[in-house]
């Protein structure tokens, strides 16, 4: 895993799937951290992205580089393992999505991958009380899942305050992580709240100069 502070990780949701290795490499060459990768089924989320043999491409066109995989897709277990086989170095879920949380999350980690736990705007954080200590990284959604380009849902700020008391205490190197309508405004209001790893798609991927774009996205961070 990346050991900087603050990880910038552009979702490819936002790029142009035409050209997708070039989009990769580019925003890589620009400065970005990670690569963020959304994986939608139309049942758990109302839309359809790319599978495993998309991530596996990537890897195959020589992207080296932290693959940071969401998946919105019920159930869960199967396609993590196709996700790990194809190169995911951490594979993210949310916990409606699989009946035995414990179960996946090490699943997940039995095959030297990291495992991320993710919470929707309307999702209790109780779970984190049992599951906490196995966790790489906790992504808080800061729009409810399934499309780029929505607006900032403000109340994830206390909740992003919330996990970030819970990771201190429990002592362990876990990153915060929150996506969804970070701009050059809100990167600033989610790192003060205490999130330290961003993913950013319609904000970066809708610019033309992708270097100046994260040069700035990190300026904000506070
Ligand atoms: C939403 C996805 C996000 C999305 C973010 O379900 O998980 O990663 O691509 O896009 P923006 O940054 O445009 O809100
Ligand atoms: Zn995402």
């Amino acid at each position: 895993m990346n050991d900087s502070k603050y990880i910038i990780a552009p979702s490819i949701l936002a790029s142009n799937f035409a050209t997708l290795g070039e989009e990769v490499v580019n925003v890589l060459n620009a400065g970005a951290d990670w690569i963020h990768f959304d994986v939608m089924d139309n049942h758990y989320v109302p839309n359809l992205t790319i599978g495993p043999m998309v991530c596996r491409s990537l890897r195959d066109y020589g992207v080296k580089e932290f693959i940071d995989v969401h998946l919105m897709i019920d159930p869960v277990d199967e396609l993590a393992q196709s996700f790990i086989k194809a190169g995911a170095d951490l594979v993210s879920f949310h916990p409606e999505a699989s009946k035995h949380v414990h179960r996946s999350i090490h699943a997940i980690k039995d095959q030297g991958c990291k495992a991320g736990l993710v919470f929707n705007p309307a999702s209790s954080l109780n779970i984190l009380e049992n599951v906490i200590e196995d966790l790489d990284l906790i992504l808080i959604m800061s729009v409810n899942p399934g499309f780029g380009g929505q607006s900032f849902i403000h109340s994830s700020l206390e909740k992003i305050s919330q996990v970030r008391k819970m990771i201190d205490a429990a002592g362990k190197d876990i990153r915060l992580e929150v996506d969804g309508g970070i701009n050059n405004e809100t990167i600033g209001l989610a790192s003060k709240a205490g999130a330290d790893t961003f993913v950013a798609g319609s904000a970066i991927f809708n610019t033309d100069n992708y270097e100046q774009t994260i040069k700035t996205l990190r300026s904000k961070i506070i």
